[in-house]
């Protein structure tokens, strides 16, 4: 039997929350649009480019931090949470920012970085100042050792020991990042009210909510025990995975940190926060909060974890799906401004395979600016190193800069994104590869981003309906999103052979919505499906 085409009913999309049936695009500030010329993207450069996001089609923007900051580890350390830094812009500029974004319907979430502020921050230089200073212990104050040495072995991501040595008060401070990132003590109530605080202050200005940066680490041990050593390290990881950051991070506490953030949340109309956790996907579920009064959704990070191959992945959607509480909305995210980009992790031509399975999963996509339109990791030549995690441990692959390039816009000069010279080197494609070319070509990968994006808010089925995975051969995975009587069959093609998948099982008219490769629409389909190398397809059953 043929049932009707179900058009997705306003009002059952509407009982969902914009953070669910919506799509976050990540835009790292300083390589998004530089509107005054200095090589530095700006928010008025972000508010120029408005018109395409809004005809991308995503829903909200997340903007990684635009606070004064000294810029240590480029804006991650902030010295004045309440203010936004002269190279980006004015408080007024954002002002503006966010009214045009709203005016379309879009939200912004602001980064918020709670773990740590800046060494420049008022906070931390009074708190440097004396052992008897009213705000010594807003930070993770500690006598040396007998030996005179550091505390204990807790060491920083970035490289080196988690102590450093204050001569003046003869007291060494804990930084999990840069030294010139002191670690907040969020033990403190004053700290826990200054910083809530924050989160009010943009609240009350109209932001829609917050990526919260290392939301597992807010809390470490009171004992201050050792770290023990880490079985699995292996040469060639970053020297801080040597020891297992069991005392510093994921402490039961870090839950009630949550909890206060998310009530001051609450006290505004449809905000939300999002965590960025890194955390294996069993202890992630604990950030969704008892019965989901924590992170409305905790990034799962899986698919830039895991190796590109069907099987992990599929296994791994499995996987998470099934360990959801009931209460939790799944999301997703394929890259952002610490990882190697999806097209060259997965490789140029599965971009476009990741691109239909980050937007046909359930749960809020996650996108990073620049994917959209296959941007690769740029090799940075040693004299050009921003990072300082290259600069603090060099030649590991860890450096961050190669993902951070600018937006290549167009084939001008800067790449369309400055009319300087950019902080970063452009990528070596951005004559060919470039917003205004791959907007003109029907089957760019561009092309097939914003069809995707049109067709998951089209469709109820892939923005808030249910999943149902099916079992596939070699290469493939393939699953179901459906809605009432709407059914959809996702397929996908991890592999550079040839596959077929058999629809006659499913017992339906089969037919061709949507291929990565943007040739194949409404294309009638007989028993079997048969797939290209690298291409994913969208079939609606009937
Ligand atoms: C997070 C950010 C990263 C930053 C670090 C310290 O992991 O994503 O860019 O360097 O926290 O704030």
């Amino acid at each position: 039997m043929i049932n009707e085409v179900v058009v997705p009913k306003n009002a059952e999309f509407a009982s969902f929350r914009w953070w669910e049936r919506g799509i976050i695009y990540q835009i790292y500030p300083r390589s998004f649009m530089d509107s005054n010329g200095d090589g530095i993207g700006d928010l008025s450069g972000i508010r120029s480019k408005l018109d395409y996001l809004q005809w991308l089609g995503v829903d909200a923007i997340w903007i990684s931090p635009i606070y004064p900051s000294p810029m240590a580890d480029f804006g991650y350390d902030v010295s004045n949470y309440t203010d936004i830094d002269p190279i980006f812009g004015t408080l007024a500029e954002f002002a503006a920012l966010l009214a045009d974004v709203h005016a379309r319907d879009i939200k912004l979430l602001l980064d918020y970085v709670p773990n740590h502020t800046s060494d420049h921050h008022p906070w931390f230089v009074e708190s440097r100042s004396s052992r008897r200073s009213a705000k010594r212990d807003w930070y993770i104050w500690r006598d040396p050792a007998p030996d005179g040495g550091p505390p204990n072995n807790w060491r920083a991501n970035f490289g080196g020991g988690a102590w450093e040595w204050d001569e003046r008060t003869g007291q060494y401070y804990y930084h999990a990042f840069l030294k010139e990132q002191p670690d907040l003590n969020w033990r403190n109530p004053e700290v826990q009210r200054a910083m809530l605080d924050v989160l009010r202050f943009w609240l009350e200005r109209g932001v829609d909510g917050f990526r919260v940066d290392v939301m597992h680490h807010l809390a470490k041990d009171t004992e201050f025990r050792d770290n023990p050593a880490n079985a699995d390290f292996k040469p060639g990881m970053s020297p801080y995975r040597e020891l297992l950051a069991t005392y510093t991070a994921d402490l039961p506490e870090v839950q009630e940190i949550v909890a206060m953030m998310r009530g001051v949340v609450e006290e505004y109309d449809d905000r939300m926060l999002v965590g960025e956790i890194y955390l294996p996907v069993e202890r992630l579920m604990a950030y969704y909060g008892a019965s989901g009064k924590g992170a409305h959704l905790p990034f799962n990070f899986q698919l830039i974890r895991l190796p590109w191959k069907a099987e992990e992945i599929a296994a791994a959607v499995e996987r998470y799906e099934a360990l959801l509480p009931s209460y939790a909305w799944p999301n997703w995210v394929l890259g952002n401004h610490d990882k190697s980009r999806i097209a060259t992790r997965a490789g140029p031509a599965q971009a476009g395979v990741a691109a239909m399975l980050l937007l046909t999963l359930r749960g809020t996509p996650t996108m990073y600016y620049g994917d959209e339109i296959g941007m690769r990791d740029v090799p940075i030549p040693i004299d050009r190193v921003q990072d300082p995690f290259e600069k603090n441990v060099p030649g590991l692959g860890l450096g961050r800069d190669p993902v951070r390039t600018p937006m290549q816009w167009s084939a001008g000069h800067g790449a369309g994104f400055t009319r300087g010279v950019p902080w970063l080197p452009l990528g070596v494609d951005y004559a060919t590869n470039n917003v205004a070319l791959l907007k003109d070509n029907p089957k760019s990968i561009l092309s097939l981003y914003h069809r995707l994006i049109e067709l998951r808010r089209s469709e109820l089925a892939l923005s808030v309906g249910e999943y149902a995975p099916l079992p596939a051969g070699e290469d493939l995975i393939a699953y179901m999103r459906n809605a009432g009587e709407r059914r959809l069959l996702i397929v996908l093609n991890f592999g550079s052979q040839e596959r077929r998948f058999n629809i006659s099982e499913l017992e339906a008219q089969a037919s061709l919505l949507l291929s990565t490769y943007l040739d194949r629409e409404h294309e009638k389909l007989g028993a079997e499906l048969e797939l290209r190398s690298d291409e994913g397809v969208i079939v609606e059953l009937r």
